[in-house]
Parts: C-alpha cells; sequence; structure tokens
C-alpha cells in the first residue's frame, strides 16, 4: 500500500483518504488522467456508471496492474447504482455492468448515487412534458436491502450511499442488516455539512466530501457565480503555508476526518492536490474556514417535486 493515511470504515474495511474524482473527466482524458494519479500515489479512485467513462478508467487500471505498479488489492475502486436502476432486481445487473467496464471482478465501494428513484429503462434521466423527473415508486430502503445482496455475493467489499439526508439515513440504518460505510455528499467551505457531518459520525457512518474545489467545472456554472478557489480569504490562509488554495480545501476535508475526492485531468493538479500530508491548518484557520459557510450547495439535480429529493430538509 502506499503511504496515503487511510479511514476505516464500520466494516473493518479501510479506504485512503484521497481519492481522484472522475465525474465530468472526458472518456479521451481520463484514462491519462488516472495512470497519472496512481502514478503520483493515489490508492483510490472515484468513479460511477453515470459518468459514462468507467471503460476508459478500466483501462488505465488495467495498464497499471500489467506494468506491475499497483496490485487490485492496492487500490480502492467506488462506483454508484444510477438512479434508473433502484429496483431491486435491477441491483446485480447494475454493479456488473460497472464491474464489466472497470475490468474488475469486486468493488470496494458501492453507494447508492441519490435517493431519488427515476423511471427504469434506457433513458437516464427520464421527464415529463414539462421537463419533471418521472419518479419510480421504488423506495430506497428496498434497492438497500439489494444493496447488501451484492456484499453477500462478493461483488462488493462495502456499501453506502450518496446525497442523502438525515431523515434518509436513519430510515436506511434501521432497517439495515449491513450499515452503510459511508455517505458522499458535497462538503466545502461554503457548505460545510457540519449538523449532517455529526449526525452520519454519530452512527458510524464515514463522510465522504465531493466537489472539495467548488466544482468550478460543473455544466451549470454561470458566469459571476462565487468561486470558491478564488475566495481572497482562502488566498491569506494558503499563502500563509505556502500553498494554493487547492490544497488548503482538500487539507480542510481532511482535518475534519472526512475522505476527499478532488477531481483533475491536469497532471500538475493531480499532483499538486496529493502534496497536502506536508502542513497541517490551525484550529484558528479551521474556525476561520468553517465561517465561509453560505448555504452555498453546487449540486442538487433540480429535481425538486420528486418525491425523495434530499435537500428540502435543513439536512
Ligand atoms: N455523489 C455525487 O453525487 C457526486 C457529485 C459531484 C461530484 N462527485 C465526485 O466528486 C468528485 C469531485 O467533485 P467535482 O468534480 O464536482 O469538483 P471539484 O473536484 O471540486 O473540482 C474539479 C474542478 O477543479 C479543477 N481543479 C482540480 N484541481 C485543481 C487545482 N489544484 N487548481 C485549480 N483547479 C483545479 C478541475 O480542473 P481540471 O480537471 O481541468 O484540471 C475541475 O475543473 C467528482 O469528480 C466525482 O467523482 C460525486
Ligand atoms: C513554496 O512552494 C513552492 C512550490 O511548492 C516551492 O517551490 C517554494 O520553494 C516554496 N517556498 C518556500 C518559502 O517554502
Amino acid at each position: 500500500m502506499s503511504a496515503v493515511p487511510l479511514v476505516v470504515f464500520n466494516n473493518g474495511h479501510t479506504c485512503p483518504v484521497i481519492g481522484l474524482g472522475t465525474w465530468k473527466s472526458k472518456p479521451g482524458e481520463v484514462t491519462q488522467a488516472v495512470k497519472d494519479a496512481i502514478d503520483i500515489g493515489y490508492r483510490h479512485i472515484d468513479c460511477a456508471h453515470i459518468y459514462g467513462n468507467e471503460k476508459e478508467v478500466g483501462e488505465a487500471l488495467k495498464a497499471k496492474f500489467d506494468e506491475g505498479v499497483v496490485k487490485r488489492a492496492d487500490i480502492f475502486i467506488t462506483s454508484k447504482l444510477w438512479c434508473t436502476s433502484h429496483r431491486p432486481d435491477l441491483v446485480e445487473a447494475a454493479v456488473k455492468t460497472s464491474l464489466a467496464d472497470l475490468g474488475l471482478d469486486y468493488l470496494d465501494l458501492y453507494l447508492i448515487h441519490w435517493p431519488q428513484a427515476y423511471k427504469e429503462g434506457e433513458d437516464n434521466f427520464p421527464v415529463d412534458e414539462q421537463g419533471k423527473a418521472i419518479p419510480s415508486a421504488v423506495d430506497y430502503v428496498d434497492t438497500w436491502k439489494a444493496m447488501e445482496g451484492l456484499v453477500d455475493k462478493g461483488l462488493v467489499k462495502s456499501i453506502g450511499i450518496s446525497n442523502f439526508n438525515k431523515k434518509q439515513i436513519d430510515r436506511v440504518v434501521e432497517a439495515a442488516r449491513i450499515k452503510p460505510a459511508v455517505n458522499q455528499i458535497e462538503v466545502h467551505p461554503y457548505l460545510n455539512q457540519e449538523k449532517l457531518f455529526e449526525h452520519c459520525k454519530s452512527l458510524g457512518i464515514v463522510v465522504t466530501a465531493y466537489s472539495p474545489l467548488g466544482s468550478p467545472d460543473r455544466p451549470w456554472a454561470k458566469p459571476g457565480d462565487p468561486t470558491l478557489m478564488e475566495d481572497e480569504r482562502l488566498k491569506v490562509v494558503a499563502a500563509k503555508h505556502n500553498k494554493t488554495v487547492a490544497q488548503v480545501l482538500i487539507r480542510y476535508a481532511i482535518e475534519r476526518g472526512m475522505i476527499v475526492i478532488p477531481k483533475s485531468v491536469t497532471r500538475s493538479r493531480i499532483e499538486q492536490n496529493f502534496q497536502v500530508f506536508d502542513f497541517q491548518l490551525s484550529a484558528d484557520e479551521l474556525q476561520a474556514v468553517a465561517a465561509l459557510e453560505c448555504n452555498g450547495r453546487l449540486c442538487s439535480m433540480g429535481d425538486v417535486h420528486h418525491p425523495d429529493y434530499p435537500f428540502h430538509d435543513e439536512f
């Protein structure tokens, strides 16, 4: 294993605290990005079926296995169940598609990507004439039971959830035979998630911070939107440590005890984002960064009419 610090899950499995994100990484770029990340020392890659690039991630993994740079057991691979495959009888086929695309025979972690179930079928974003997402009547608790079956079959080592709010987490935990190991949620100084993080901790659920850099390449970004990495208050903290704002943002998640998965397809940034184990934020700095909270959510899918839309509640 590499020297990256590990987080221990409630089931005893471990996960490197930093992973490479792959959302929006184009098929033509992601193979090189994953190869670079592994060469630099990353041992954790965050994937999802809906990102449309798992085959290309798989090509990079195969190359690094063939070169003998890493063995399967040395690297932590996450994928996610898409919303159109929540129906329990579709879950196993969905994970097998991701496994085949990635060229793996097991995943380290499989997440329910969002609590909302969509109408089953070929269309990943089924909408009605008004453009509203078409729900499926599947209860995510029943999806969870099918996820547990994947652990029984050895297809995945750990299972978890993503974008679940407090009420939704509690419903899953209450019904679970196998507790969720992880809740992967948006976390950065503009949405520090203190309450949901504390709640997850109280249940033994690790939080993975997504969009830690403020996701500047999100498709719906508009000119004039606040840009986390250009925040003057963060630049002051970064300058003090001779680090970049990106490095401070990654360190902020790690020091809180979260896993963090910054995305880049640029080798120099992939490298920079990994250089975060040689400095520490002071208690005062952590507090100053946390004070930037402004309910600045960036990722919400917009399907506010869906009965399981997670972001109406306070947390
Ligand atoms: N579970 C979910 O629903 C969910 C939702 C969102 C994200 N995620 C996961 O979390 C990962 C990270 O989130 P994200 O992709 O939304 O955004 P992010 O990691 O916050 O930001 C990625 C953007 O920052 C740029 N960047 C990376 N490092 C940089 C650096 N050191 N300096 C300057 N710019 C830098 C990247 O550019 P280049 O790539 O051009 O270098 C890219 O445009 C995703 O890729 C995905 O794996 C999960
Ligand atoms: C600041 O960081 C840069 C890049 O890592 C490095 O080249 C430089 O030597 C550092 N300066 C100081 C004063 O530590």
